[in-house]
């Protein structure tokens, strides 16, 4: 085999190797098994939290975990695809204030703590979702 060839297969080896996204935050979160855990007490916290409740009345709470699970998994850098409406569509017409977000966050802050999510951990976490906000507050 000649320098040539050998340089070629080199070259067309690394350009076919998928280059791997970056799932360390799935990866902390404790993949697909964690992750799901974490929304399950996430969402039994939104059931029993007076501030934000009510816009919950009408919700399929079984749904809910499982869309909140997947697109978790899609920020955290997960293997997963996203299946729900998108967060302006679902959440316009709700009037959801900047309080409610926050008595959410707070939520999901007290659920990592139940599940002993890393503080780390939970700080890329609550980055990553506090993004969202202008996608889901006053619509
Ligand atoms: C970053 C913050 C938030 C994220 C990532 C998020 C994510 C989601 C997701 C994935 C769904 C399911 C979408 C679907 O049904 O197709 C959903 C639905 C919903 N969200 Fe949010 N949400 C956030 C903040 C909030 C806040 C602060 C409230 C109210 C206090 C809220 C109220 C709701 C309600 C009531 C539904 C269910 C709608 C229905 O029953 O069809 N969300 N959200």
């Amino acid at each position: 085999m000649s320098i040539k060839s050998i340089i070629f297969a080199v070259a067309l080896l690394c350009a076919s190797t998928p280059s791997h996204a970056d799932d360390s935050l799935y990866q902390e979160l404790g993949g697909q098994a964690g992750i799901s855990q974490l929304m399950e007490t996430f969402v039994l916290e939104i059931a029993s939290d007076d501030r934000i409740i009510h816009h919950f009345e009408k919700t399929d709470i079984e749904r809910l975990h499982r869309l909140l699970t997947e697109q978790v998994c899609v920020i955290a850098g997960g293997p997963c695809e996203y299946t729900g409406e998108d967060m302006v569509t679902v959440h316009t017409g709700m009037n959801i204030t900047r309080a409610e977000f926050n008595a959410l966050v707070e939520d999901l802050m007290t659920a990592m703590e139940q599940e002993e999510v890393p503080v780390t951990t939970q700080n890329r976490l609550l980055a990553a979702l506090a993004e969202m906000h202008s996608e889901v507050v006053g619509l």
